[in-house]
């Protein structure tokens, strides 16, 4: 356990949520999903509490059916980017579905957001169901495109983000010297999806590169964020499943190369915590009046402070995760995390009591990567 990171923590960001009557409870604000005001709110509450990292869950397949949060709710990069300036030290991860989305766009965009936010920026890069392809005018492919296209996607924002070397901007006003253009490299990308040829219109990062996520579960996602992505978010039934999935990505980081100490493996969960049980079971019951037709299942992490970061700790140690990404299922959901569980994982010495570093890779742990043209 001796080069274990500290356990990580992040906040999802969710409006009213994810149920489709959380909105009517009488501590959530109706229009929470398309409110900055309480986005604010929320990030305030998780860098108070000295998380890791902000994270919005995207919904690119939109339809008429959705629930009502995913039918009117912020875009990723703009949430996060007026999110930067109410911040200092947290950081700010948006996700992009590569099924949907555009490389040079998404790499100028969170590489612009790293730099505002001086090196807090990462993208959760996902392929997202198929559902909503035809909104963005790729109704011609299938289910069968997504991974390879994801695959192309990552090449090229990666490779991108690697245009400039740390000192390609000389901007020195007495020569007359804006650029070197030997540290300019671009990138001639050619793939089945997509063909690119740069360079990017935006220097490196105080953090080398926006941190890239991924989320998924299967042996596809599997393969790409072994080769490419510093993070994954999984997810599956049991602990021992998990465990086991988040144990099978480490050797395959480390099969391609890479040291998986370097790679974070995050699940996300919804916690209800209260004082006590009888405290965490009577805000259940405030969630289940407002859903009668409805069946909410039971939170895994839930019950008293103790209880939950036992089960935190718990879920740590047997290397699930090394990032817990909290969604907020009852209205102060995060906020009772952070006033009641993060106190005693801070005492147990398993969560920081101050920020580390002002970039998310030194939060994380994660090394900051060297540009592939850097010479020595
Ligand atoms: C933990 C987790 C988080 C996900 N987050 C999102 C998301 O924010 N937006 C989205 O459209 N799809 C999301 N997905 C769906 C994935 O992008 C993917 O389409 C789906 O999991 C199928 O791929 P897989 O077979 O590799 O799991 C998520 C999946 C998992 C397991």
């Amino acid at each position: 356990m001796k080069n274990r990171k500290k356990l990580k923590l992040g906040a999802v960001l969710e409006g009213v949520g994810w149920n489709y009557m959380g909105w009517r409870h009488p501590e959530m604000p109706a229009d929470a999903s398309e409110n900055i005001d309480h986005y604010v709110k929320q990030a305030e509450i998780a860098e108070t509490a000295k998380f890791d990292t902000l994270f919005l869950i995207d919904v690119s397949h939109v339809g008429p059916g959705n629930i009502p949060h995913y039918l009117s709710f912020f875009e990723g990069v703009s949430l996060m980017s007026a999110l930067s300036m109410a911040t200092k030290n947290i950081g700010l991860s948006a996700t992009i579905a590569s099924s949907y989305g555009d490389p040079y766009t998404a790499a100028r965009q969170i590489l612009s957001l790293d730099k505002i936010s001086k090196g807090r920026a990462s993208l959760n890069l996902i392929t997202s169901n198929p559902g909503g392809l035809v909104n963005f005018s790729r109704g011609h492919l299938s289910k069968n495109d997504l991974y390879p296209m994801q695959k192309e996607f990552m090449e090229i924002v990666l490779g991108l983000w690697d245009t400039y070397e740390d000192d390609a901007f000389i901007r020195d006003k007495a020569s007359g010297v804006f650029l070197d253009p030997n540290k300019m490299h671009t990138l001639n990308y050619r793939g089945n999806y997509f063909s690119v040829d740069g360079p990017l219109s935006i220097s490196r990062s105080a953090q080398g590169r926006p941190v890239l996520f991924t989320a998924g579960t299967s042996s596809n996602m599997m393969e790409n964020a072994a080769k490419y992505t510093d993070a994954a978010l999984i997810h599956n039934d049991s602990l021992a499943e998990i465990v086991e999935m988040a144990t099978e990505l480490k050797r395959r980081v480390a099969s391609e190369g890479r040291s998986p100490e370097d790679f974070v493996v995050a699940v996300m969960e919804n916690p209800i915590v209260g004082r006590t049980e009888k405290e965490a079971e009577e805000k259940f019951k405030e969630l289940e009046i407002l859903m009668p037709h409805y069946r909410i299942p039971k939170p895994r992490f839930f019950g008293s402070a103790e209880k939950v970061a036992d089960q935190v700790q718990e879920w740590y140690e047997a290397g699930a995760m090394d990032l817990f990404l909290i969604k907020q299922e009852y209205p102060t959901g995060l906020q009772d995390f952070a006033d009641l569980v993060v106190p005693i994982l801070q005492d147990r010495g398993i969560f920081r009591t101050e920020y580390e570093s002002n970039t998310l890779r030194g939060n994380l742990e994660l090394p900051i990567p060297e540009s592939r043209y850097a010479r020595r």
